[in-house]
């Protein structure tokens, strides 16, 4: 059973490389002040999880319980596999990459349970914090479905991408009513 810390550790180190990875994607395509701003806000809202999870985890030290077992599970399996998928988008981030390869790297590493890892480790710290990351989460994804509309031909990318904020929307009605 990993410790609090270890599973703040870690899924704050994987959302460091989505920030990254999006960095990347702005400074690829910097000659269109569009596309530079659309990944550049992607890569901001990963930073915000960043520094949520920041919170938290110095919230939680200041009160003794960072060393417990974590309240949210994380398999040794699901680790490996997040690593490896963002070990191998980092490398295929280079000049060259299409607009549409771009988009669905990106739909690819949302599509991963990082983000509902980040989610539920806010939702067990009672932290307000986790209203605010799933409203983010929802408008980012709403404006990567956008761009894949506009940007790519291939109406299965879009259909995955509007499920995906579809989930993520029906979790923040959840979160607003309770
Ligand atoms: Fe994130
Ligand atoms: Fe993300």
């Amino acid at each position: 059973m990993p410790t609090t810390r270890e599973v703040l550790d870690l899924t704050i180190a994987l959302e460091k490389q989505s920030m990254a990875l999006y960095a990347s994607f702005a400074k690829l395509f910097a000659g269109d002040l569009k596309l530079h701003d659309f990944w550049f806000g992607m890569a901001r809202d990963e930073a915000r999880h960043v520094g949520a999870l920041d919170l938290v985890s110095t919230v939680l030290e200041l009160e003794g319980k960072l060393e417990q077992p974590s309240p949210v599970s994380l398999e040794d399996a699901t680790i490996k596999r997040l690593e490896a998928l963002h070990a191998g988008f980092g490398n295929r981030a280079k000049a060259g990459l299409s607009l549409e390869q771009a988009l669905k790297i990106a739909l690819e590493v949302e599509e991963t349970e990082l983000e509902d890892l980040v989610a539920d480790l806010l939702k067990a710290s009672n932290s307000d914090e986790y209203e605010r990351c799933l409203r983010l989460l929802v408008h980012d994804l709403g404006e990567l479905s956008y761009m894949i509309e506009h940007n790519a031909q291939d109406p299965d990318l879009l259909q995955r991408c509007d499920a995906l904020v579809n989930r993520h929307a029906e979790e923040l009605r959840k979160a607003a009513r309770s």
